[in-house]
C-alpha cells in the first residue's frame, strides 16, 4: 500500500520520464533532419530508455496498490543552436531529473516508505550514469570543436548504440 502523497510524487515522476522520451525523440528528429543519423540514433535509444523508466514506475505504483493517472505532457524543444547545444540541454534535463528522484527518495525515507525508497535506488544509480554519459559526450564535442571529420567519426560511433547498451 502506498500513501496518496507518494503515489502523487511517483505519478509526477512517471510524467517526467515520458516527457524525457518526448524531448529526446525531438532531439533525434533534429539530427535526422541534419543527416546526422548516428546522433539521431543515440537520442532515439535514449528516448526508448526513458519510456522503460516510466514503465518501471508505472508497474511499481500498481504493484503497491496505487494508480497512475495520465495527464498532459509539455511540448519539448525542437530547435537547437548546435550539436553541443543539444547535449548541454540534455545534461541540464538529466540534472533536473536527478533532483526530482532525490526528492522522492527523501520523501520516502521521511514517511518510512522503505519499499519506495528501495525501488528508487536503481534510479539513483541510473542518474549517475545518465549525467556521466552526457558529460563525457560534451567533453568529446568540445575537443572536436567543429572539426567535420571528427564529428563524422563520432556520428559513426553513436550509430552503433543499441537499446540496453551503454553508449561510447
Ligand atoms: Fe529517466
Ligand atoms: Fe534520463
Amino acid at each position: 500500500m502506498i500513501s496518496e502523497k507518494m503515489n502523487q510524487l511517483i505519478n509526477d515522476q512517471y510524467h517526467r520520464e515520458m516527457f524525457s522520451a518526448h524531448q529526446y525523440f525531438a532531439m533525434s528528429s533534429y539530427f535526422l533532419d541534419k543527416d546526422l543519423d548516428g546522433f539521431a540514433n543515440f537520442f532515439r535509444v535514449q528516448a526508448e530508455e526513458e519510456i522503460m523508466h516510466g514503465l518501471k514506475q508505472f508497474d511499481y505504483v500498481h504493484e503497491v496498490d496505487g494508480k497512475i493517472t495520465s495527464g498532459p505532457l509539455e511540448a519539448p524543444e525542437n530547435e537547437f543552436e548546435s550539436v553541443l547545444d543539444v547535449f548541454e540541454k540534455a545534461l541540464g534535463h538529466e540534472r533536473y531529473i536527478t533532483q526530482n528522484i532525490n526528492a522522492i527518495v527523501k520523501a520516502a525515507l521521511e514517511e518510512g516508505d522503505f519499499a519506495t525508497h528501495n525501488f528508487f535506488q536503481w534510479f539513483i544509480e541510473e542518474q549517475v550514469e545518465e549525467e556521466s554519459l552526457m558529460r563525457s559526450l560534451i567533453a568529446k564535442l568540445k575537443l572536436i570543436d567543429g572539426n567535420t571529420s571528427a564529428l563524422y567519426m563520432m556520428n559513426e560511433e553513436l550509430m552503433a548504440r543499441k537499446a540496453g547498451q551503454e553508449a561510447a
